[in-house]
């Protein structure tokens, strides 16, 4: 079998664990072989789907923070080597498992999958599908699933934001930020400040929506949020960053303020001063939207049915930074990790 992986010798018995559909026919992926460095591309072979399962001709494939953690091993879920990372896709229905019913060949999709969607094709449970209206770009609709999905979910199911709150997010010219932007005042009418890492960011969350902005690289995020509410605070906020920025966060929330812990994107996991919950009772809560797969199925499936919702309504409006192609995956990770994106960041597979 023919296997190319930039050069370098592969996994035989892994590439060749499924068996072809059709005689010899392999496709393209990308291929983590070794925690923290460079990923490969490579020609794999298909394995035969399920009788749940469907395999999906991916279009596009989004690229995550939690992508990035994957490959470098500093993720909570931690896939045996070698692996194909990607956690998301849009894209047509190639085969179903006799079992499925709710999708066909040819039916356009964006999907979930278990790590393995950086590739041509990927195979997935016929549950983490959704059908998508003729009128939705592949491209904006393969931004909607981890972001948007997030997005709501913190904003909606965990923090129960109303409108007319005040909602603080860090990151926020980011993937996830763009889109907690746009939910939260396009769908929930709720004011939000913008933080981010420099003031071109800034101004993009503006134009996306923002009310107000804060550059969090010069000086206090606590006072620079004084001076534009007053001493009364935040209602929300979601943090993406973690360490110093959180405990900032966390000390510019208003009385019955709920605090959202997304991620850790600056490395750094803060301890919760717990005299501050007690003082302005204040909650701080988590949310790790993946999981809601496996412990909530119905509330994770709402997610992503909002999602599509939203869109259909005009409410919400996606925002693509930068669309790279499989072999450039690497300049993709390099992108977000030197904090240049902004916005969703995609493969192309076509
Ligand atoms: N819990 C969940 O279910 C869930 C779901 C989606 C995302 N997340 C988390 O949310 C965060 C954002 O994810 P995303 O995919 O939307 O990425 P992203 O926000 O598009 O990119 C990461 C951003 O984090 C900020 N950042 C701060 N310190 C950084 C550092 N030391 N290195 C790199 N970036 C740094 C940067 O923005 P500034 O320059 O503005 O600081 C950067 O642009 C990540 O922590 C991710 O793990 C969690």
């Amino acid at each position: 079998m023919a296997a190319l992986l930039c050069g370098r010798p592969v996994f035989r018995s892994w590439l060749c664990r499924g068996a072809l559909k059709g005689p010899g026919r392999l496709y393209r992926a990308a291929v983590c072989s070794e925690l923290k460095q460079p990923l490969a591309v490579g020609e794999l072979a298909p394995r035969p789907v399920l009788p749940h399962e469907v395999r999906v001709d991916v279009h596009f494939c989004g690229v995550n923070f939690a992508d990035i953690l994957v490959c470098s091993g500093q993720y909570q879920e931690k896939p045996h080597l070698p692996f194909t990372p990607g956690m998301e896709f849009s894209g047509t229905i190639l085969e179903t498992g006799t079992d499925v019913s709710t999708v066909k060949e040819g039916d356009r999709v964006i999907g979930v999958s278990h790590i393995n969607a950086m590739a041509e094709e990927c195979i997935t449970d016929q549950k983490t599908v959704w059908r998508i209206p003729e009128n939705l770009p592949l491209l904006e609709a393969a931004t909607l699933p981890v972001t948007y999905g997030t997005a709501i979910l913190a904003l909606e199911h965990r923090a129960r934001t109303q409108s007319g709150e005040t909602v603080l997010v860090t990151a926020a010219a980011g993937a996830t930020g763009l889109a907690v932007i746009d939910v939260a005042t396009n769908v929930l009418q709720a004011k939000v400040i913008a933080v981010a890492g420099s003031d071109e960011k800034c101004k993009l969350a503006m134009q996306r929506g923002a009310q107000f902005s804060v550059n969090y690289s010069q000086g206090s995020l606590k006072e620079a949020v004084k001076q534009l509410v007053g001493s009364g605070g935040v209602n929300v906020a979601i943090d993406m960053v973690g360490g110093d920025v959180f405990l900032e966060a966390l000390r510019s929330l208003a009385w019955e303020g709920r605090i959202v812990v997304i991620g850790f994107a600056g490395g750094n996991i803060a301890s919760v001063p717990a005299n501050l919950l007690l003082l302005k009772n204040i909650s701080a809560m988590g949310l790790y939207w993946g999981r809601y797969q496996f412990q909530n199925f119905p509330v994770f499936s709402k997610s992503l049915n909002s999602a599509l919702q939203y869109y259909h309504q005009g409410r919400i409006q996606p925002y693509v930074g930068k669309v790279f192609k499989l072999e450039e995956v690497n300049d993709a990770f390099l992108h977000i990790m030197q904090r240049k994106s902004t916005g969703k960041v995609l493969l192309s597979l076509k």
